[in-house]
């Protein structure tokens, strides 16, 4: 077991390598042909170590879907992750995040103008990579991209807002992080051959995947593992709902419950430990956990169409991966 185990992680890294090569010669010509600076800020955060996980997943869904020229799909697999980097860039703006993979925010670094180009230069160029596809490709990218907006607007619209409800929350990950997911798995699914019923299921999941990605991402921001490299509770001083504080808000009353919404409103570090009590309380963390663990065993549900192999054991290895993440 432990030797599968190693051998799973040792061709995901291999995989991820290659990745990261693609990622630095794309760079490197940019610059090379005269992108200069855009290039070179845009390489430092693209280049500064991400889980890879998007593009991961792209290429064992075409593998999956009987895909074996890996030529045929890494521009996808590229696409997904300077898009994935331009939305990050963004978000780090709006969020005033002073660093991301561990290095230094491109706002922080250059400037706001300069970094809100930076973010529309990764997406042009990431959106151009995924350009090289049938249309029906093309119209799933750029369906994601959409929907990634409409869904950050909706997360900005519900800042602090006490009544969001759990289906407020799911809609908002659902566009943000989980379609990116499931549009990935779904269009390298079709690259490979499938036809589109097929290839939904591996949109199904990616989208069960997606979500419960960003359920551990809220979750791990909770817990103040320091490997995240950002201070604890920073969603919370954000004012983004989440849903333990969605569940822990809809679970109390009384005085508790106006405790609990004051904190949220006036949140600093100070109050951290009285939070935490009172998620405890609600038992709000670890319902947060059986919906993860319910969402990667739908993940894992939608597989079930495909026959076994290298590509979906490996799926399958990520979709624990999710589960035990600290970064
Ligand atoms: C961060 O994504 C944004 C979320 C959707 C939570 P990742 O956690 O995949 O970030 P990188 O690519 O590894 O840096
Ligand atoms: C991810 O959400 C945002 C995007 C999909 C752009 P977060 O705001 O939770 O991402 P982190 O936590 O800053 O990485
Ligand atoms: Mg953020
Ligand atoms: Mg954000
Ligand atoms: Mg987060």
């Amino acid at each position: 077991m432990v030797s599968v185990e190693l051998d799973a992680s040792d061709r995901l890294e291999s995989m991820r390598l290659l990745i990261d090569a693609e990622l630095e010669s794309l760079i490197e010509d940019e610059v090379a042909n005269g992108s200069g600076q855009v290039a070179e800020l845009c390489g430092s955060v693209l280049l500064a170590g991400g889980k890879r996980l998007r593009p991961l997943l792209i290429l064992l869904a075409h593998e999956i879907a009987g895909g074996t020229d890996v030529d045929e799909i890494m521009p996808l697999a590229l696409a997904s992750e300077m898009i994935h980097t331009a939305t990050l860039v963004h978000d780090d703006i709006n969020d005033e995040a002073s660093h991301r993979r561990g290095i230094e925010t491109i706002h922080s670094r250059a400037g706001l103008p300069k970094a809100v180009i930076a973010g529309d230069w990764l997406f042009t160029k990431g959106f151009g990579l995924g350009g090289c596809y049938d249309e029906n490709i093309v119209r799933i990218l750029a369906q994601y991209c959409a929907d990634l907006a409409v869904s950050e607007f909706e997360q900005l619209d519900h800042v602090l807002d006490l009544t969001t409800s759990p289906e407020d929350y799911l809609s908002i990950v659902r566009g943000k992080t989980a379609g990116p997911f499931g549009a990935g798995c779904y269009a390298a699914g079709l690259v490979a051959g499938l036809n589109d019923e097929q290839a939904l299921s591996l949109k199904q999941f990616g989208m069960e995947l997606g979500i419960a990605f960003q359920l551990v991402d809220d979750l791990l921001d909770l817990r103040g593992d320091e490997r995240m490299g950002k201070p604890r509770g920073a969603d919370v001083i954000e004012g983004k709902m989440t849903l333990p504080l969605i569940h822990a808000l809809t679970l109390s009353h009384g005085n508790e419950r106006r405790r609990l919404a004051h904190i949220i409103e006036n949140f600093t570090d100070d109050s951290f430990d009285e939070l935490m009590s009172l998620l405890n309380h609600s038992d709000s963390l670890h319902y947060a956990e059986i919906l993860v663990r319910n969402h990667l065993e739908r993940a894992i549900t939608a597989l079930d169409v495909f026959a076994e192999s290298n590509a979906k054991s490996l799926m399958l290895y990520v979709t624990e991966y999710v589960m035990k993440r600290h970064v």
